[in-house]
């Protein structure tokens, strides 16, 4: 790999899987600079969660190499796990736990000193001190997600690996996601994330990757992949709102369910995961 590995977080090279007969990943090549957030982004089936599952060493690739953090997947498992987290594209959250009793207990899988004091300081990060003692099963999608996320963070992993981290939340829960994913970035941490949308990539990515059919079929930032197309014509239109502002503007920037009586009041649908 030609990278500098010094500032080198994230290193694929030619990695091919097969499920069967199905080829997954054809030849993937991937290079992710430290503290920087780089977006795999592909249709359903691209293979952006194999991708996402050899890099945190929960599949094996056929062929090619990958480092994490320095570490080679295939010879050192184990110091790949010690400097990621992974928030899969399904929430992993104890649905019978408190939002704080979850944290709590992966404070302590991580064998993190003062578990209590973590849990609270990421609970008011996340806004989620007003719900800390109620049941996950209580919270919505948005709120599970948040949750899902904070428990990524403890231990100050390097390389954070998010698996569509905002499918099925709100505009205002995936701006608060979108905002803590900055943030991370700002403080140095590396993310990877996979997403199917474009605003989402354009929002956030230093570097945007496109995965289809399980080849890279575009990598850049995104001045590098709009000077792909050919220069735009200029015409003159009327801009209209669109319903994402609309939404932002009656429901407000910030979320209400934090509070359930507000919620249930003020904003049903946004309760639900789409
Ligand atoms: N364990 C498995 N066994 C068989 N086929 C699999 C397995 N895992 C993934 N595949 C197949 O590999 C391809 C890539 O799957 P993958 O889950 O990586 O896609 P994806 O880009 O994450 O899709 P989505 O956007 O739906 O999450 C798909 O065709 C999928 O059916
Ligand atoms: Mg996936």
């Amino acid at each position: 790999m030609t990278t500098n590995t010094s500032t080198l977080a994230i290193g694929a090279r030619a990695v091919r899987k097969s499920f069967g007969d199905h080829v997954a990943l054809d030849g993937v090549d991937l290079t992710v600079t430290k503290g920087t957030i780089f977006a795999l982004l592909g249709p359903n089936g691209a293979g952006k969660t194999t991708v996402v599952n050899i890099l945190s060493t929960l599949l094996k690739p056929d062929a090619g190499t990958a480092t994490v953090a320095g570490f080679d997947v295939a010879t050192h498992p184990a110091d790949v796990r010690e400097s990621i987290s992974l928030t899969g594209q399904f929430a992993a959250v104890d649905e019978i736990l408190t939002g704080r009793e979850n944290l709590i207990l992966m404070a302590r899988l991580r064998r993190v000193k003062d578990a209590g004091q973590t849990a609270d300081d990421l609970l008011a990060r996340f806004q989620l001190t007003d719900a800390a003692k109620r049941r996950v099963a209580t919270y919505s999608g948005g709120m599970r997600r948040r949750l899902d996320i904070a428990m990524s963070l403890i231990g100050n992993p390097p390389v954070i690996f998010l698996d569509e981290p905002t499918t099925g939340l709100d505009p205002q829960a995936r701006i608060e996601v979108w905002n803590s994913v900055k943030e991370l970035a700002g403080q140095g941490t590396t993310v990877l994330l996979t997403t199917q949308y474009l605003d989402e990539a354009e929002q956030l990515a230093d570097r945007i990757a496109i995965l289809h059919q399980g080849r890279i079929i575009a990598n850049g930032t995104l001045a590098e992949l709009k000077q792909l197309l050919p220069p735009a014509k200029v015409e003159y239109v009327e801009k209209q709102p669109t319903l994402e502002d609309v939404f932002l503007a009656i429901v407000g920037a910030t979320g209400t369910d934090g509070d359930p009586a507000m919620t249930a009041a003020s904003a049903p649908t946004s309760k639900e995961q789409r």
